[in-house]
């Protein structure tokens, strides 16, 4: 899996806690990113959409989520492998523009990852090979770069972890079904199936995950882009087709009511942290058309109380909002009888 800015990776054993106890057979993840929570309801049973507007976060959901492990021939996938890291690298696009003009990777990388990529593209872009050759590229870039995190700057001196040789590894495919969707949430929403849990960890601030993830976007698309500044972004980072309703204060609120208003869902997880733009009454307001709402706050994985600043069924404040500090939260809502299974579940 790659670094990944609000990953949900701390919150996982929680989120695992709360889907087992919703027994769903059919599941959403409309923000699906590294796919790390879809994974999580597909090793559940659940059949799994998994939605997001990034094309690196399509190939991993094509992937992890749509290929079906016990389907495909995985010595097919092993040998591609192997053959993609005994190709010589020779320098293209990818080593002059994240090497040379910026510095996110060792030429020595640099230019594997142009040769891999481009046979990945003539050898493979009608085999079923094609998702998961690239998502094992994309992670071992990931392991191999020069950056904190983010692919706004890259670091003055080389990270330790650039020196050591790009090695693709065999992606670990899941059994199940799933499907993945390229797609602006808003806009999909109304055409995806009825499900009985959907998850939704939105943006919750003016980061864009277009220009943080610009690189991963240009090795996916492979389309040699303009580009501009010393991070040597996509000239259309600035396009308004590549902005996000979630990463505005102006736009949010409205987005996510609309959102929700347009779930076809029994229960819905959502995830937000004390950064987001919205207050924990507007998120209640907007959830009320399940019945029952509850947030639980979590501090990393601790879980440090429910109803904390909370407010119950009839709109009665419950508790006090906890000290000012990073704080992970989990808005439940649904039926009375799944909303108390499930903040018992985490209490336990
Ligand atoms: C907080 S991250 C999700 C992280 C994910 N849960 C994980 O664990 O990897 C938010 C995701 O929303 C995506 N996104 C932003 N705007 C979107 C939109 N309008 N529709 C769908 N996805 C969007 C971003 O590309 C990003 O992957």
């Amino acid at each position: 899996m790659i670094k990944y800015l609000g990953s949900k990776r701390s919150l996982m054993p929680v989120l695992e806690t709360l889907f087992r106890t919703t027994q769903a057979r059919t599941a959403l993840d409309l923000f699906t990113g590294t796919t790390r929570v879809a994974q999580a309801l597909k090793q559940q049973s659940m059949h799994v959409t998994a939605v997001d507007t990034a094309s690196y976060s399509e190939v991993f959901a094509k992937t992890w989520i749509e290929l079906d492990a016990s389907t495909v021939n995985l010595v097919e996938l092993e040998e591609a492998v192997t053959r993609l890291n005994n190709l010589r690298g020779s320098a293209g696009y990818f080593t002059k523009a994240f090497c040379e003009q910026a510095r996110y990777f060792q030429p020595k990388n640099g230019e594997r990852i142009d040769s891999i990529r481009a046979v990945i593209e003539s050898d493979y872009r009608q085999s079923w090979l094609y998702f998961p050759l690239l998502a094992s590229l994309l992670v071992a870039a990931d392991k191999i770069d020069s950056t904190t995190g983010v692919q706004m700057a890259y670091l003055k001196s080389w990270s330790r972890r650039s020196s050591a040789d790009l090695e693709l590894k065999v992606p670990e495919l899941m059994p199940g079904s799933g499907k993945s969707l390229r797609a602006d949430a808003n806009s999909a929403i109304e055409s995806l199936p009825a499900v009985e849990l959907a998850y939704l960890d939105p943006p919750y601030n003016q980061h864009r995950y277009f220009g943080n993830y610009h690189i991963w976007e240009t090795l996916v698309r492979w389309d040699s882009p303009e580009t501009y500044g010393i991070a040597n972004k996509r000239l259309d980072t600035r396009d308004a087709e590549n902005k996000s309703q979630f990463n505005s204060k102006l736009t949010m609120p409205a987005a996510l009511g609309q959102l929700i208003t347009n779930l076809k869902t029994e229960t819905l997880v959502l995830s937000y942290n004390n950064e987001s733009w919205l207050s924990r009454r507007e998120l209640t307001d907007m959830c009320a058309k399940f019945g029952a709402v509850e947030i639980l706050d979590f501090d990393f994985k601790r879980y440090v109380g429910s109803q904390i600043g909370g407010y119950n069924q009839s709109g009665e404040l419950v508790g006090k909002p906890g000290a000012k500090r990073n704080l992970e939260h989990i808005v439940l809502a649904g039926s009375s009888r799944i909303v108390a299974e499930l903040v018992d579940s985490v209490r336990r």
